[in-house]
């Protein structure tokens, strides 16, 4: 992943300054730790500690009652969707892997949120259109396979309430977005669709996270 330089290229962020921030910021307490302890077998490819502290303040500031996630592993983002929920809100996480859907349930339930996330088992693009009952939705937040961004991303703008939030993690796509491959054109369409349909941003997180309010 790309370190954070400024204007002139020179590096700013250095692992120990990332890690005074993190600790400073965006403490993991027993829930998130757990969650943040990926079990060998299942890859460590969750969100950074202030990425999702982020996304967390995100969902908060958007008064969110309901959102829905794609790409779940094993929790850590989930619990923080779930954080930021006002009251009797929900998260819906998607996650088509059954055996990191089922470390997700119980780093759900350690974390004392079992009752506001469900996590679905299944393909992204399958199990959205069973979702589409709780729209109007207020933040969707994608972060599973990235040739699909496209579909997640037109799935949210369809059902997304305007203010609502659509959020992309990987928007750098691990520095392909620019390559002239299958899923560098899919996860331009995904930048381009959300902002045509969004006052946007893409944040310069380590792989970029797009953000984007609907109109
Ligand atoms: N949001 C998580 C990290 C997700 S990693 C966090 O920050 O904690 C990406 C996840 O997407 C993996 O668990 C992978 O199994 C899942 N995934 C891959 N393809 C998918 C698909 N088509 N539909 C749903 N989930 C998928
Ligand atoms: C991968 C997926 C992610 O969502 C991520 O943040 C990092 C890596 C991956 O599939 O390798
Ligand atoms: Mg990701």
């Amino acid at each position: 992943m790309a370190d954070s330089t400024s204007r002139s290229g020179a590096r700013y962020a250095t692992q120990e300054i990332v890690d005074y921030t993190n600790r400073v910021h965006a403490s993991h307490d027993a829930g998130l730790t757990r969650a943040f302890t990926v079990p060998d077998g299942i890859p460590a490819i969750q969100l950074g500690p202030s990425e999702g502290k982020l996304v967390e303040m995100l969902v908060r500031m958007a008064g969110a009652t309901k959102v829905v996630e794609v790409g779940t592993l094993v929790g850590y983002s989930a619990i923080h969707l779930a954080r930021g929920l006002a009251a009797g809100g929900h998260v819906w996480s998607i996650e088509y892997d059954p055996r990191h859907a089922e470390v997700a349930r119980a780093n759900l339930a350690a974390a004392g949120m079992s009752d506001r996330v469900t996590v679905h088992v299944g393909a992204g693009l399958d199990v959205l259109p069973t979702l589409s009952a709780h729209a109007p939705l207020d933040v969707v937040f994608i972060d599973a396979d990235k040739d699909n961004y496209p579909g997640y991303g037109r799935w949210a703008i369809e059902h997304l309430r305007p203010g609502g939030l659509v959020i992309g993690d990987n928007a750098y796509l691990f520095g392909e977005l620019t390559a002239d491959t299958h899923r560098g054109r899919a996860m331009r369409e995904f930048h381009e669709l959300v902002a045509a349909a969004c006052e946007s941003v893409c944040i310069p997180t380590p792989d970029g996270l797009v953000v984007g309010i609907k109109r």
